[in-house]
């Protein structure tokens, strides 16, 4: 067993009696004389480090005074109540070690954004990134405990494709020996295939959009949570997805706490995403913002102004279904009760967060998506293998993408997405 032990576990249950051992990095340190000051964080908290000369060798003290912000270090000593120490109690350190010293720290406080994303190696560091990675992998957790209970398979999809899923303007094409191929916009098509012989599958991958627009809930690569089921129809697809995203908050309220109140998140507006969630139809949805002022006719598609206007009062997330053809891809079905449009869903997150997920029944009748992909001028070919799904024994199916740092975004409330990836890939930036 390690004789260290965690910040956390030593502040919940501190040890008045004996000697503790603890490791990490500094987090803040100032001397004064003949004390140091040093607070020090490690995976699950912050505990202040208290290095009195006469207490440690007298190198060891030397060492206390000298070290710097980011060092990583190894502490022994005995455990004090001290109101004035971030959770309540500091460590008297017997023994100090640094074991990486570093060099001035390039981050301080009130940098500029360009400086902590070229030093974003280093600013992941922060006890807000470390809390929004937490929230997103808990996220996560409870995405794939739901999706166990409820017997999806989790499958790999390929990220090297030939075909657009999400049309032709947002992909990344490159040379593939002495082919050209994408990265993949989606793993629908792929999940689609796997449902044959499985029914209920999901994928967790990257997805890549060339998207040259500069927004904060753009990103060039983010995490694809998508799902496919066999015999289920847009309505049962919208009530999978408001039970998924419901067991992803829920878990995420019981299990990070600390990490939301770090993050300033106000948890009540997030107990009250149970379901169901609102559905709303787009038609109805235009005449809403006629209402509230904007120029809007049956046709447009959603910006982020309007989703905000649609959402902004809303405390749970709200279903936008019956998108008009021309806004959405020629994979979806059409609903025969109003065949201008196709029988979709986008899940718009509230408080103007917006599209979080898309999703739809498919089309199964393999003579309109041949059309659709003749309107739209979409070569054939690359297709061959997904217009063989219709021929093989087709079946009613839906599925839908749920992007997870929107969602992380959402649950964080974070001002930019690029802060829900630990590395965001932008029309500026692939570097670090
Ligand atoms: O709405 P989208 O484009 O739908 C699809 O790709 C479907 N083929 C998914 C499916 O049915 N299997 O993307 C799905 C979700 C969006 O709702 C959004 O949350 C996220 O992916 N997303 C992005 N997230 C970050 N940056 C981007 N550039 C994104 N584009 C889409
Ligand atoms: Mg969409």
């Amino acid at each position: 067993m390690s004789p260290f032990t965690s910040v956390s576990s030593l502040l919940r249950s501190p040890v008045s009696d004996g000697q503790v051992s603890l490791r990490g990095w500094i987090y803040r340190t100032r001397s004064s004389g003949k004390i140091v000051f040093a607070v020090v964080r490690d995976s699950t908290g912050i505990i202040q480090v208290t290095i009195k000369k006469g207490n440690l060798p007298d190198e060891q003290f030397q060492e206390a005074v000298s070290a710097s912000i980011e060092s990583s270090v190894e502490v022994t000593g005995t455990m004090h109540q001290d109101g004035r120490a971030p959770g309540g109690y500091e460590v008297r350190a017997s023994s100090f070690k640094v074991v990486g010293p570093a060099l001035p720290f390039p981050i301080t406080e009130y940098q500029s954004e360009e400086l902590l994303l070229d030093n974003r190696h280093l600013w992941i560091r922060s006890r807000e990134q470390t809390a929004v990675m937490k929230v997103k992998a808990t996220l996560l957790a409870g995405a794939r405990e739901w999706l166990a209970e409820n017997e999806f398979t989790e499958v790999t999809p390929p990220i090297f494709t030939q075909n657009a899923c999400e049309g032709g303007v947002t992909l990344f094409k490159l040379k593939y020996f002495d082919r050209e191929a994408y990265l993949s916009q989606s793993a629908q098509m792929y999940l689609e295939s796997l449902i044959f012989s499985l029914e209920k599958v999901y994928s967790i991958t990257p997805s890549f959009r060339a998207e040259k627009s500069r927004t904060p809930r753009h990103l060039t690569e983010y995490w694809h949570m998508e799902l496919e089921e066999a015999w289920v129809d847009n309505d049962g697809n919208m009530k999978i997805q408001e039970e998924l995203v419901s067991a992803m908050v829920a878990k995420v309220l019981k299990e990070r706490r600390e990490e939301l109140e770090l993050l300033k998140r106000d948890i009540e507006p997030l107990k009250a995403v149970v379901p169901p969630f609102k559905r709303l139809r787009y038609s109805d949805m235009i005449e809403l913002l006629k209402k509230k002022g904007f120029d809007i006719e049956f046709g447009a598609d959603l910006g982020a102004v309007e989703e905000r206007a649609i959402t902004e009062e809303e405390v749970a997330p709200v279903f936008v279904t019956n998108f008009p053809k021309e806004c959405k891809a020629f994979y979806m079905k059409e609903d025969p009760e109003d065949p201008r449009t196709y029988k979709c869903a986008d899940l718009l997150a509230p408080f103007g967060f917006g599209e979080v997920i898309g999703g739809s029944e498919r089309e199964t009748d393999l003579n309109k998506i041949l059309q659709r992909l003749e309107a739209a001028g979409i070569p054939e070919d690359p297709y061959r293998w997904y217009l063989d799904l219709r021929r093989y024994g087709s079946v009613p199916h839906s599925g839908f993408g749920l992007g997870v740092e929107r969602i992380a975004k959402w649950v964080c409330n974070l001002e930019h997405i690029r802060d829900a990836i630990p590395y965001p890939r932008t029309v500026a930036r692939v570097y670090p």
